[in-house]
């Protein structure tokens, strides 16, 4: 069973992710140790108690939420509201959580829980990078700790949704995704190349909205904010759930295509600073980072299929 770090920035897909996790932890399949939340859609203490929301309307209880990272390493600090709305949930403005985020940090949670249970720990990261670098810059030994890190971010062939090459977890700060590419430890990424193509539309938006449960209701209210802004991108109403499909590929890997890269993120480029960057040639990295899997593809189907499914049994 996958023993799941969930490190977000909660926003629409990060809660829609929450509530396919909290599915996973219902039925026996996965347990989420702790969740750590980064700025980036929003800031982190909004976004543990989102996290503390969405995880209250699903009934999963005792899992601690700590705050982590509120600002870039290297950087001034940007939200983006006009994906997730003012609360980051769709301008949905649900009530006060019950619960309180822990009074650990988030990279110190992830730090000591990798302690805790060297080996088991898998890190799944939906947001900027900035608290898994902070917990490697915390212990060196963290690589060699943790099972498998699982990111939802960066752009290869397909356009950025920042700037032309920039994807936005990547674009938060390109220090911090560096230092997690570059430490040697087991890296899935998963980019905009993937997560694409996942694109939900009208039939399945209207699938969710037919069903009576509170966490179909909200997942319903908070997609319809991010369907209207994903309109112009898409070409007409849609929703891309990014991070859902890194949690899927975390715990069933079969569901993807994937390809072995050194990668890189640009930290001085003019036009291309936080664009990533793989190595495609045959010869081994000139600075010897560790190729990382990179997903290019998925099981479409299955992927949309299940995570309704799992929204749908809560
Ligand atoms: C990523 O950026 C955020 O807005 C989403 O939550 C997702 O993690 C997609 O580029
Ligand atoms: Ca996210």
């Amino acid at each position: 069973m996958h023993k799941i770090l969930f490190d977000c920035d909660t926003g629409i897909d990060d809660a829609m992710t929450l509530l396919y996790l909290a599915a996973l932890v219902r039925e026996g399949d996965a347990e989420l140790a702790g969740v750590g939340t980064v700025h980036g859609n929003i800031d982190p203490m909004t976004g543990a108690l989102n996290t503390l929301r969405v995880l209250e309307l699903t009934g999963v209880r005792d899992v601690p939420v700590a705050v982590g990272a509120a600002r870039p390493m290297a950087q001034a600090v940007h939200y983006a509201l006009d994906w997730h709305g003012t609360d980051g949930l769709g301008d949905t403005h649900l009530p006060e959580p019950a619960g309180r985020p822990v009074a650990e940090t988030a990279p110190a949670q992830l730090v000591r829980l990798a302690r805790e249970h060297p080996g088991e720990l898998t890190v799944l990261a939906t947001g900027p990078l900035t608290n898994l670098g902070a917990a490697l810059l915390l212990d060196a030994e963290l690589p060699s700790l943790v099972r498998e890190v699982v990111v939802m971010g960066g752009a290869f062939g397909h356009p950025g949704n920042i700037t032309t090459h920039a994807e936005a977890n990547i674009w938060h700060d390109p220090e911090a995704a560096d230092l997690v590419f570059a430490a040697g430890w087991p890296v899935v990424l998963v980019p905009l190349d993937a997560t694409h193509p996942t694109a939900v539309h009208e039939d399945w938006l209207i699938r969710l909205s037919e069903h009576d449960s509170d966490a179909a209701r909200f997942a319903s209210g908070i997609l319809q904010f991010y369907a209207d802004a994903y309109t112009a991108t898409l070409g007409r109403r849609g929703a891309v759930i990014h991070d859902a499909l890194a949690a899927m590929l975390a715990v069933d890997p079969d569901l993807g295509e994937y390809v072995e890269r050194a990668v890189r993120v640009e930290l001085r480029g003019e036009l291309t600073r936080d664009t990533t960057i793989w190595d495609a040639r045959s010869l081994p990295a000139e600075d010897h980072r560790s190729p990382i899997k990179v997903a290019v593809g998925s099981d479409v189907a299955a992927f949309q299929e299940r995570l309704l499914r799992a929204v749908l049994s809560l």
